[in-house]
C-alpha cells in the first residue's frame, strides 16, 4: 500500500517530469491580500501572478499547500467532525499554467496521474462540467452563458457520456473570494463505495449528494475571469489552471479507507492521543 508521504512525492514527481516547477507551500495565514484572512486554496499565492500584477517566473508550478476553510466563501466549519472528509486545515495538491497550456493538456495530466500512475478504477469516477448560467434577474449579470462544451468534449476522450455530468454555478464556477480571479471548473469525484452497493445504485446520482463515499477528489479550474467588487467580470490578461486536489481524500481512496482519519495521515496521530488519554478511537 503506497503511504501518504509516497503519494504526496508522486504527484510532485509526476508534475516536475511535465516541467513544472515545484515550490513550497505559502503560509496559512494571509498577511498582504485584505480580502483573505487564511489561504484557502493553493492559487492564493499566486494571485497576483493570475492577475497579470506580478511577473510569470514559471509558467508551469505545482505544489502542496496548507489550507484553512473556516471563514468567508469556502468555509467547511459546519461539516467538521460530522463527516468523514472535511478538515478545518487540509493539504492540496495542484498545478497551475500561466498563459502556457490550458484544458487539454491539465484535463489529460489529472486523467494520466490518477489512472496510470495511481492505478485509481477508471470506472469509478465521474467529472462535472460547467452547465452554464442565465443572467441574474436584477442585475442581467451571468457568470457565464454557455455550457462548458470545450471540457466535455476532451472528458469524452477518457470517459463514457454516462460519466459526464452538468454541474451548476455553485459546484462548477469556482471564486477565490468574493472578488478576484474565478472561472469555470471540472471536477473529478470518485465512487469508493463496495461493488455490491455499487450494483444497486448508480454512482452517477450520488455525485454531489454529499455521500461519504462518492465525493470530489479533484477540481480542475479555467480561470478566465477577475470578479471585480461591483459583480461584473473582467477577462484575465492570461488564461491560467488552476488546480485543487484533497490530499487526505486521495490517500483515502489510494488507501481503501471509508474515513479521511483511517488514512496514514492521521492513525499516529490518533494512536499517539489514545496513549496520552487512555481512550480508544472507535
Ligand atoms: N482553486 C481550486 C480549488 O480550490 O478547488
Amino acid at each position: 500500500m503506497l503511504t501518504s508521504k509516497e503519494i504526496r512525492q508522486s504527484f510532485l514527481d509526476f508534475f516536475a517530469s511535465k516541467n513544472h516547477k515545484i515550490v513550497p507551500s505559502a503560509p496559512m495565514v494571509v498577511k498582504d491580500d485584505p480580502t483573505l484572512m487564511f489561504t484557502n486554496a493553493g492559487m492564493n499565492q499566486f494571485k497576483n501572478i493570475i492577475l497579470g500584477n506580478d511577473v510569470i517566473k514559471y509558467p508551469r508550478v505545482a505544489d502542496t499547500q496548507k489550507c484553512l476553510r473556516v471563514s468567508g466563501k469556502h468555509n467547511d466549519l459546519e461539516e467538521v467532525g460530522h463527516d468523514t472528509y472535511h478538515h478545518t486545515m487540509f493539504e492540496m495538491l495542484g498545478n497551475w499554467s500561466f498563459g502556457d497550456y490550458f484544458k487539454k493538456e491539465a484535463i489529460a495530466y489529472a486523467w494520466e496521474f490518477l489512472t496510470d500512475i495511481l492505478k485509481l478504477d477508471k470506472n469509478r469516477l465521474y467529472v462535472t462540467v460547467f452547465e452554464g448560467d442565465k443572467p441574474d434577474a436584477e442585475t442581467q449579470r451571468a457568470t457565464s452563458l454557455h455550457r462548458d462544451n470545450e471540457a466535455a468534449e476532451i472528458w469524452k476522450q477518457f470517459l463514457p457520456e454516462n460519466h459526464i455530468i452538468n454541474g451548476n454555478r455553485h459546484d462548477n464556477f469556482w471564486e477565490m473570494g468574493d472578488t478576484g480571479p474565478c472561472g469555470p471548473c471540472s471536477e473529478i469525484h470518485i465512487d469508493i463505495r463496495p461493488e455490491s452497493e455499487r450494483q444497486k445504485v448508480d454512482g452517477l446520482t450520488l455525485v454531489n449528494q454529499s455521500h461519504p463515499q462518492v465525493i470530489e477528489i479533484w477540481n480542475l479550474v479555467f480561470m478566465q475571469y477577475n470578479r471585480k467588487a461591483d459583480g461584473s467580470l473582467e477577462p484575465l490578461p492570461n488564461k491560467v489552471i488552476d488546480t485543487g486536489m484533497g490530499f487526505e481524500r486521495l490517500c483515502m481512496a489510494i488507501q481503501g479507507k471509508t474515513s479521511n482519519y483511517n488514512t496514514d495521515i492521521f492513525t499516529p496521530i490518533i494512536a499517539e492521543i489514545e496513549k496520552i488519554t487512555g481512550y480508544k478511537y472507535v
